[in-house]
């Protein structure tokens, strides 16, 4: 059967809620991203690029079915294989099969950088695919790596200047003291119930941990006088939440005790935190979260192996910049060569100033130096490099600076000597 052919009638469009990152706004992510990767490998992290399309069981192990990620929001389907797969909805759960997949050995530290898929209600700081920045450490237990962990994050915030940032930390126990916290919240919210919103007042008997991650004005305030996870921590993860606030404020990092900070995926034990900047909305202001996960590994099949990480929210850490990371200078290439003849020097020039660790573009085709000029000034170039058949015969070029200056005639031989110079004179 022959396909239909394309109804060429309306331009199409990206879905609702995903979005073509264009520059300059796609300049910040680069910048964001080399900060990232170069905090993280001065850390001992290395770069994991792992599928966006995994086999559902990934997500619903290591997840949780009946988190809202993976029961409401995940993009699940069956191949033409028949085949039940998802597009990942973050990064962890891939991170823990791939430890699993290649019998790797622990300690193994990784940061990577992913876009991520959820079917929300698209709004500001809100979408169906976004991305995150973040870093999973495997293997020990120590909180010092929880601190490490969380220092990363702190570290890069605050680097790129993000507003009025905060950080809540928690810890949610483990699977000894989990089954006694669980039984003391139920017993708290089983006669409260009816006073729960409409999504939680059936999960008390489920999941109980659900209803404190619930940010709805009726959940609230039933929960913010509910058992605290902190006075049910059995010795031992007492002992590390301890030594992880101990280690928060000794690298002078403020955090504020939030008992409810449980998280809404399920795979977390002991240290819970998240990052938020009161310069968004309180729905989308959380830039960043993670915590430790110490039964992942097991959950995808592998040996029991601890873990603690972080995902960023790449969208929000930009929407959080405040004035002194907003730095909005859109930075073009060094020169911009116009070529008036047939193109040969341009073309012969480029490569030789590329080489020479000079940043240039040019023009292509025949266009008037009326029209490359305004292109050369919208791609925001230093200066504008003019080869005319004068300057051709005398072995020289006309350089005229686009950001102030006169136009001088230069001659070859020294041309990227000129132009690194007028580039370092700017910075
Ligand atoms: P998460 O809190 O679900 O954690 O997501 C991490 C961050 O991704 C959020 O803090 C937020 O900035 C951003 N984010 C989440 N959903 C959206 C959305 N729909 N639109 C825009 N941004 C969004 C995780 O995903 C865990 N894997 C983090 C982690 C790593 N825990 C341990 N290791």
């Amino acid at each position: 059967m022959t396909p239909e052919p394309p109804d060429r009638g309306e331009p199409l469009r990206a879905l609702r809620g995903i979005h073509d990152v264009l520059y300059p706004q796609s300049a910040r992510w680069e910048s964001l991203i080399a900060t990232f990767a170069q905090l993280a490998s001065q850390a001992g992290y290395r770069l994991l690029v792992s599928p966006l399309l995994e086999d559902a069981s990934v997500f619903r192990r290591g997840i949780g079915s009946g988190s809202q990620v993976v029961g409401k929001e995940m993009y699940e389907f069956s191949d033409r294989d028949g085949t039940m797969v998802a597009l990942r909805p973050e990064g962890t759960a891939s991170v823990a099969r791939a430890f699993v997949q290649h019998h790797l050995r622990a300690p193994w530290k990784v940061w990577y950088v992913t876009s991520a898929f959820r079917h929300e209600r698209p709004q500001a700081g809100r979408y169906r695919e976004h991305h995150q920045l973040g870093v999973e450490a495997l293997g020990p237990q120590d909180p010092d790596l929880d601190v490490e962990v969380i220092w990363l994050a702190h570290r890069l915030l605050t680097e790129v200047g993000t507003d009025r940032l905060s950080l809540s930390v928690n810890s949610i126990g483990d699977a000894r003291c989990r089954p006694g916290y669980l039984a003391s919240l139920r017993g708290y919210l089983g006669p409260l119930m009816g006073e729960l919103c409409k999504d939680h007042a059936g999960r008390v008997e489920v999941n109980p941990l659900r209803v404190l991650d619930c940010k709805r004005p009726e959940c609230m305030s039933v929960t913010a006088e509910a058992p605290r996870f902190t006075d049910h921590l059995c010795p031992e993860c007492s002992e590390h939440f301890e030594r992880v606030l101990e280690g928060l404020e000794a690298l002078s990092i403020q955090a504020r005790f939030e008992p409810r900070l449980v998280r809404g995926l399920d795979y977390y034990t002991r240290t819970t935190f998240e990052f938020a900047s009161s310069a968004m909305e309180a729905a989308q202001n959380g830039v960043g979260g993670g915590g430790r996960y110490d039964g992942l590994v097991e959950a995808m099949g592998g040996p029991p192996t601890p873990g603690v990480g972080f995902g960023l929210g790449v969208e929000r850490v930009l929407l959080a910049r405040g004035p002194s990371g907003a730095d909005d200078t859109v930075v073009g290439v060094d020169a911009y060569l116009i070529d008036l003849g047939d193109g040969s020097s341009a073309r012969d020039l480029c490569a030789k100033l590329r080489l020479a660790g000079i940043s240039c573009d040019r023009a292509f085709g025949e266009r008037s130096l009326k029209a490359s000029m305004r292109t050369a000034d919208r791609l925001g170039a230093m200066s504008a490099v003019i080869i005319g058949d004068q300057e051709r015969a005398r072995g020289t070029v006309s350089v005229r600076p686009l950001r102030g200056g006169e136009q001088t005639e230069v001659a070859l031989g020294e041309l990227s000597g000129v132009l690194a110079s007028m580039r370092d004179s700017t910075r």
